[in-house]
């Protein structure tokens, strides 16, 4: 959520700070702008919309200068204008900064200096920042010289912030340093040669290096052209010894290729995503899943008596699939909660309580604070992310990685299905140190191994999905209806729609129309039904002709090569019939490319949704 960009080297600054936001566009895609910083100054370029808004501007004035800091912006304080527009730069021209988080005390702190004559131009929280640390660098009680008194203002300003930061500062006098610092926003520094950047993501620079630095909280960097360090915020100013380390994918990755759209790209992607998550995580003989970065013996695992899932979004319908398959194959009780809520209940847990956490990104602000509640409780939390290196990664007790490798389209496609097989093997895992059997052991294995090629399968069927999209494009509401581990893919199968193409889409256990949502049906409100065979298979038959019944157009997901009774939905999609721990990823690629075709039809912007991000980084 907003994306920072800070360049130091020997190139023209503009183009890679362009480049950066580029690539880091969905992260917030309201305005975007440029701070360049050379002899005569800092020239700041700013304006409401997509980065090539602004790109325009920058490539026009041509500037050579060789340091600058860049923002793309997802709205908080302020409307979407030109001025509130990031970079901001303070009342005497000196400071310019870019921010990503929120300044909760900014009223109290913009009356402060507004009462010692400074004046204001947008109504953001960032210019009071930029103004604040402006005002410290002026005054004559302020120790040091050079950048070691830019850093020392900015330390002072940050101990007056409440809230949450990661920005990046520039001033007219140091033509050679950036100083960056973080508080519940990430940043992280890209280790050069001759030249170093920071970011709020590595897409930002991963082009340019592989190195990396991730910043913590409560600490400042302050960077050149050839060294970096890392201090403090507190009082005791401590330095800090860095740990570089390396990004684990290149920027090829992170290129559209043929695809027209990097969630078209990302959906294509799910066989190569499942097969990276199941790499080296299955024993020897095949009869279960081992997981080496949970950091937990068999004994612990052993006594675990319950487990308590947190996330947000699709993450968390990851989590309530994760539900059914713990439940179902390892008898554990387990419950999911929105991350947002946990934090701020009272919720009970006891002391042989396993806490996960799933996030895609490893930086969503709502998880990470409701791990961090978790334990100050004392809980043990573990995570799955994809965010190699990210805030969540590192400040959980042990987790999962589920390299999936960089999901760009903003709704999470690819990282769903992997989070949900890795919730499976889980299960697995879990079953096999209590009741499940090492034959059941070895058919879920099976069944996990196969799921590249069955999804391959599906995604052979696009076309077909295609066909069916353009038939459904014009409608306004659907609802999705499944049973048991298809409820959750529902759930996701609407939010996949509304959040892509604007229509309203409501997800509900098939048996749960009865109780209300039939209400809805006409034909003007179609249903999308999850009916692959299984124990529920003949009683969701009845919700769709209960549906059809009331004129309402039914797409049936249902089991290639079982009875389907003919004419029984208006289109029927076949999917494998296979193991029931699969099947729910099976279920859930219809349902993307559905979504994917629909949003096309509509010409929606379907990598960037309105009023959406990537990476929710404020509460
Ligand atoms: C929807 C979507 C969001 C995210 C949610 C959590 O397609 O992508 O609902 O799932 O914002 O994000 P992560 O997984 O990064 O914590």
């Amino acid at each position: 959520m907003c994306g920072i960009v800070g360049y130091i080297g020997k190139q023209r600054a503009s183009a890679i700070l362009l480049e950066g936001l580029k690539r880091l566009e969905y992260r917030g895609y309201d305005s975007a702008g440029v701070a360049l910083l050379d002899d005569s100054g800092i020239e700041v370029m700013k304006k409401t919309g997509r980065v090539e808004n602004v790109a325009t501007i920058v490539n026009r004035r041509n500037s050579t200068a060789q340091i600058g800091i860049s923002h793309t912006r997802w709205a908080t304080h302020g409307g979407v204008t030109d001025a509130n527009a990031h970079p901001h730069l303070s009342w005497d021209g000196r400071i310019s900064i870019v921010h990503n988080g929120v300044i909760e005390n900014h009223d109290a702190l913009r009356r402060f200096l507004k009462g010692e004559g400074i004046e204001f131009v947008s109504q953001t929280d960032t210019e009071v920042l930029a103004n604040l640390i402006a005002y410290h660098y002026a005054r004559e009680s302020l120790e040091g010289e050079g950048a070691t008194r830019l850093i020392a203002a900015v330390r002072h300003s940050l101990r007056l912030i409440e809230g949450t930061y990661g920005i990046a500062v520039i001033c007219t006098e140091l033509p050679k340093d950036i100083v960056g610092a973080r508080k519940g926003s990430p940043l992280c520094l890209g280790i050069g040669n001759g030249e170093n950047l920071l970011a709020s993501d590595v897409a930002a620079f991963v082009g340019r290096t592989q190195n990396v630095v991730y910043l913590d909280d409560g600490q400042i960097c302050h960077l050149t052209a050839d060294d970096f360090s890392i201090t403090t915020v507190n009082e005791a100013e401590e330095s800090v010894d860095p740990v570089i380390s390396q990004i684990d994918w290149k920027i090829e990755q992170a290129e559209l290729g043929a695809f027209t759209h990097y969630m078209e790209k990302e959906i294509f992607e799910q066989p190569m995503a499942l097969e990276n998550a199941m790499r080296g995580r299955f024993s020897d003989d095949e009869s279960t899943s081992k997981f080496g970065g949970l950091n937990l013996d068999a004994r612990e695992f052993r006594h675990v008596d319950r487990i308590v899932f947190l996330a947000c979004g699709t993450a968390w319908h990851a989590c309530l699939v994760a539900e059914y398959l713990i439940e179902k194959y390892a008898r554990i009780p387990v419950e999911v909660e929105y991350a947002s809520e946990f934090r701020y209940r009272n919720a009970p847990l006891d002391k042989n309580t396993l806490v996960f956490v799933i996030s895609q990104s490893g930086e969503t602000l709502d998880t990470l604070e409701a791990l961090r509640e978790a334990k100050r409780k004392g809980y043990r939390v573990l995570g799955i992310t994809n965010g190699v290196g990210s805030t969540i990664a590192r400040e959980t007790d042990g987790g999962v990685y589920q390299h999936a490798g960089p999901e760009i389209g903003v709704a999470s496609t690819k990282a769903f299905t992997s989070q949900v097989l890795i919730g499976g093997m889980l299960a697995l895992h879990l079953g096999r140190m209590r009741d499940l059997s090492f034959s059941d052991g070895r058919e879920m294995v099976k069944a996990f191994r196969s799921l590249p090629g069955l999804v391959s399968q599906v995604l052979g069927q696009a076309e077909q999905i295609k066909e069916i999209a353009s038939r459904y494009t014009d409608y306004e509401d659907f609802l999705f209806l499944g049973r048991q581990s298809m409820f959750p893919i529902a759930l996701e199968g609407a939010l996949k729609l509304k959040e892509i193409s604007y229509i309203h889409a409501e997800g509900y256990p098939a048996a749960e129309m009865k109780h209300g949502p039939i209400a809805l049906i006409s034909e003007k409100c179609p249903s999308v039904v999850l009916s692959p065979h299984g124990d529920t298979f003949s009683k969701v038959l009845s919700n769709i002709q209960e549906t059809r019944a009331r004129k309402g157009r039914v797409i049936a997901i249902t089991s290639a090569g079982k009875d389907f009774p003919e004419e029984g939905a208006d289109d029927v999609i076949h999917i494998p019939h296979a193991h029931d721990c699969v099947m729910p990823i099976l279920a859930t690629i219809p349902l993307q490319l559905l979504a994917y075709y629909i949003a096309v039809n509509r010409e929606c912007d379907v990598d960037k949704p309105r009023n959406l991000a990537k990476s929710v980084t404020v509460e």
